[in-house]
């Protein structure tokens, strides 16, 4: 089964070629990806998704003022990212897939982006020796989004928790912000949380004592605010990775306490992480040194680098598994807001 895979939810324009043979996943990947786009993300995507597409094809660039319908013939399906995301964004992908999808007449996989996260564990890499089973927890965590679902199946979700303000991303963006560090806040956070004391302030674990799966991260950005107030006007080099390395303590306890609690509550054998934030080092290492010695019997499965940080691949993968329904393209809708959970706990 071959698959091209569009993913355009907000700043990236990617696209990919996603192959899977008899039950195990075989991604070859050849995706392309945008830059950073902050804003006027949608007319970023309309000048860069036929190239995109028609690299992904393996076609040189010249080509794309006619993609060959060769090129399609190999193929088995579509699979767009429908939403959540930005609708001018989402918009490109979905109506560039609709009409690719009128002119070859190969089906539609309509995905989820959060489901994508997810399957990002799916794929199969040279990292991951064992492929993930149902039932498992996931932890997605991105700039959106923080939840922790339970899967019972190919997409099967049940929700046991989310944030109930800023997703953890969000939070660190907000913060590289407010340090002036500039934009993606996570990457630059992390950086330089390396050399700064995660002790040196002890900021708020949002919902620590209270008895829910859920997360908040507006009240420890509201305490770095004060915090840097009171440092007043222009901090040094030191202490901005002081409060950097307890921002990132707090965020990935966070995260860490209630996955915890959640596995306790939901014993499985499988944990995925995924999404952007998935990508932070420090969230990696400390929920595999946590889980180790907490559950030891519990597999937790990270995707590669390249894999958390939005891209088509992804989608491809969350495409691939499962017997997601196709639909016409009339059908095919951009949605802005798109619960990915079937099921709230
Ligand atoms: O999944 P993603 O690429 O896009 C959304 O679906 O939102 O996630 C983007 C988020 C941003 O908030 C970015 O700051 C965060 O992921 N992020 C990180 C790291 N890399 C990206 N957060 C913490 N540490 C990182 N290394
Ligand atoms: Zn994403």
């Amino acid at each position: 089964m071959k698959i091209l895979a569009i993913e355009t939810s907000c700043d990236e324009t990617a696209a990919a070629i996603v192959t899977r043979e008899r039950g195990a996943s075989q991604a070859d990947l050849h995706a392309k990806f945008g830059g950073v786009y902050p804003e006027v993300a949608s007319r970023e995507h309309v000048l860069h998704i036929l190239p995109v597409i028609a690299e992904s094809l393996d076609l040189p660039i010249r080509q794309t003022d006619q993609l060959p319908s060769a090129a399609f013939r190999e193929l088995d399906y579509l699979a767009v990212t429908q939403g959540p995301g930005l609708i001018g964004s989402l918009l490109v992908g979905v109506q560039t897939v609709a009409s690719l999808g009128l002119s070859t007449g190969l089906p539609i996989l309509p995905v989820n982006h959060l489901a994508g996260h997810i399957y990002a564990s799916f794929i199969r890499n040279e990292a991951s020796d064992v492929a993930p089973e149902f039932p498992l927890l996931a932890l997605v965590v991105s700039g959106g989004h923080t939840m922790l679902i339970r899967m019972t199946g190919h997409h099967e979700y049940e929700l046991l928790g989310q944030t109930r303000d800023d997703a953890a991303g969000e939070a660190f963006d907000k913060v590289a912000k407010l340090l002036d560090l500039g934009y993606p806040g996570g990457p630059k956070i992390s950086a330089l949380a390396k050399q700064g004391d995660r002790h040196a302030y002890s900021f708020p674990i949002g919902l620590e004592h209270e008895h829910t799966f859920d997360f908040s991260f507006s009240g420890l950005k509201t305490a770095v605010l004060r915090q840097v107030q009171q440092l007043g006007n222009s901090l040094s080099l030191d202490q901005k990775a002081d409060i950097a390395a307890s921002f990132e303590q707090a965020v990935v306890s966070a995260l860490v306490q209630k996955t915890i609690q959640a596995l306790d509550a939901f014993p499985v054998r499988h944990m995925i992480l995924g999404g952007g934030v998935a990508a932070n080092a420090y969230l990696r290492e400390r929920l595999g040194s946590v889980l180790a010695y907490r559950v030891p019997a519990v597999k937790l499965h990270v995707p590669p680098l390249s894999l958390c940080t939005d891209n088509a691949a992804v989608i491809g993968a969350a495409a691939a598994f499962g017997s997601l329904a196709p639909i016409v393209p009339a059908k095919l809708q951009a949605k802005a807001r798109w619960p990915l959970v079937t099921f709230n706990m």
